[in-house]
C-alpha cells in the first residue's frame, strides 16, 4: 500500500512521462524505474569501456600515420562514453565504484559484440561501420529516453557515432577499391560482424520480457526486433556502395509490412557469449581488471588531493 504523499508522488511521475517531459535525478520515481535505468545504463558505460579493447589492438599496428591518429581519437571517444555515462548512473545513486566492482567481478553485462575478436585491419572498418553503426540506430531514441541525464549523454556520444561509423564506412571503401587480397580482407570482416552486429539489439521480442516496462517507461521507444529491421534496411544499401555482399541471402524488404527481412540469427550463440563463453570474454576481463589495478594510484592521489582541497577550504 502506498501512503498518500507516495500516491501523489505516484501521480506526478506518471504525469510527467505521459507528457513526454523528463524525470531528473532529485524527482520522486518508482523503485523499478531507477533499477533499470541503473542497470540499463552502467551497462552501457561498461559496454563503452570494454570496446575500446578490440580497437586498441590495432592502433600499434595501424596502416598510416593518419589511420594511427583516427584510430586513437576514436577509442579515446568511447572512453569518453563511458565516462558520461556513468557520471549518468551515479545519479541514480549507486557510486561509480560500485559499478566498476560489478563490472571486473563479472557480475555486470555489456554488449556481446565486444567478445569477439578484431583479427584484421579490415575489422576496424567493420566496427566502425556495422558496430558503431548498431549502436547509433539504437541510441537515436535514446536520445529522447524520460530520464534526463542519460537523454542528454546520449545526445552527445551520438554526434560522436556517427563519426565513428563514417571513418569506419572509409576504411572499407579504401579496402574495396583496393587490390583482390584487399576487397577479400574486407568482405571477410563483414562476414564475420554482421550477425553479431545483428544481435546488438538484443533477443527477439518474444524473448524480452523487460521491454514492454521500459517502453512504457519511455526510455525504450522501439522494440528491438524493429530497431534491428531498420538497421539491416540501412546498411543493405550502403553495402552497395562498396561493392561488397552482406552474408544473408534471406535479406529482403516485405513490402507488406514494410519492413526488412533477414536470416534468423543464432540466438544460442548469442547467450552463450553473454554468459561468458565467447572468444574473448576472458581476455577482455582480464585487461579490465588489470587496468583498474595499475590505476589505484591515480585514485588514491585524486582522493588525497581532493580531501586536501576540501581542508584548505574549511580552513579559509
Ligand atoms: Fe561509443
Ligand atoms: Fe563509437
Amino acid at each position: 500500500m502506498l501512503t498518500p504523499e507516495e500516491e501523489a508522488a505516484q501521480e506526478h511521475f506518471d504525469a510527467v512521462i505521459a507528457d513526454d517531459s523528463r524525470i531528473e535525478p532529485r524527482d520522486w520515481m518508482p523503485e523499478g524505474y531507477r533499477k533499470t535505468l541503473t542497470r540499463q545504463i552502467s551497462q552501457h558505460a561498461h559496454s563503452e569501456i570494454i570496446g575500446m579493447q578490440p580497437e586498441a589492438n590495432w592502433i600499434t599496428r595501424a596502416p598510416s600515420l593518419k589511420r594511427k591518429s583516427i584510430l586513437m581519437a576514436k577509442v579515446q571517444d568511447e572512453a569518453g562514453h563511458g565516462l558520461y555515462l556513468y557520471s549518468a548512473a551515479e545519479t541514480l545513486g549507486t557510486p561509480r565504484d560500485v559499478l566498476t566492482e560489478q563490472l571486473i567481478s563479472g557480475k555486470a553485462k555489456y554488449s556481446s559484440i565486444f567478445n569477439y575478436p578484431a583479427r584484421s585491419w579490415a575489422d576496424m572498418g567493420a566496427i566502425g561501420w556495422l558496430v558503431d553503426g548498431a549502436a547509433i540506430v539504437n541510441q537515436v531514441p535514446l536520445c529522447r529516453a524520460s530520464y534526463g541525464p542519460y537523454g542528454r549523454a546520449m545526445v552527445r556520444v551520438c554526434k560522436e557515432e556517427s563519426f565513428h561509423q563514417r571513418q569506419g564506412f572509409e576504411i572499407l571503401m579504401e579496402l574495396a577499391a583496393g587490390t583482390d587480397s584487399q576487397k577479400q580482407m574486407a568482405q571477410d570482416a563483414i562476414n564475420r560482424f554482421y550477425e553479431p552486429s545483428l544481435m546488438m539489439f538484443g533477443p527477439p521480442d518474444g524473448d524480452s520480457p523487460n521491454s514492454q516496462q521500459t517502453m512504457k517507461w519511455k526510455i525504450k521507444r522501439f522494440t528491438n526486433d524493429d530497431l534491428r529491421q531498420r538497421f539491416v534496411g540501412m546498411i543493405a544499401e550502403q553495402v552497395k556502395v562498396l561493392g561488397l555482399t552482406l552474408p544473408d541471402p534471406e535479406l529482403c524488404f516485405d513490402e507488406e509490412t514494410g519492413k526488412w527481412m533477414h536470416k534468423d540469427l543464432n540466438w544460442a550463440e548469442f547467450k552463450a557469449v553473454i554468459a561468458g563463453a565467447g572468444p574473448c570474454n576472458a581476455q577482455r576481463l582480464q585487461r579490465r581488471r588489470d587496468a583498474h589495478h595499475e590505476g589505484a594510484w591515480v585514485r588514491e592521489a585524486a582522493a588525497v588531493y581532493a580531501e586536501k582541497m576540501q581542508q584548505e577550504a574549511e580552513v579559509a
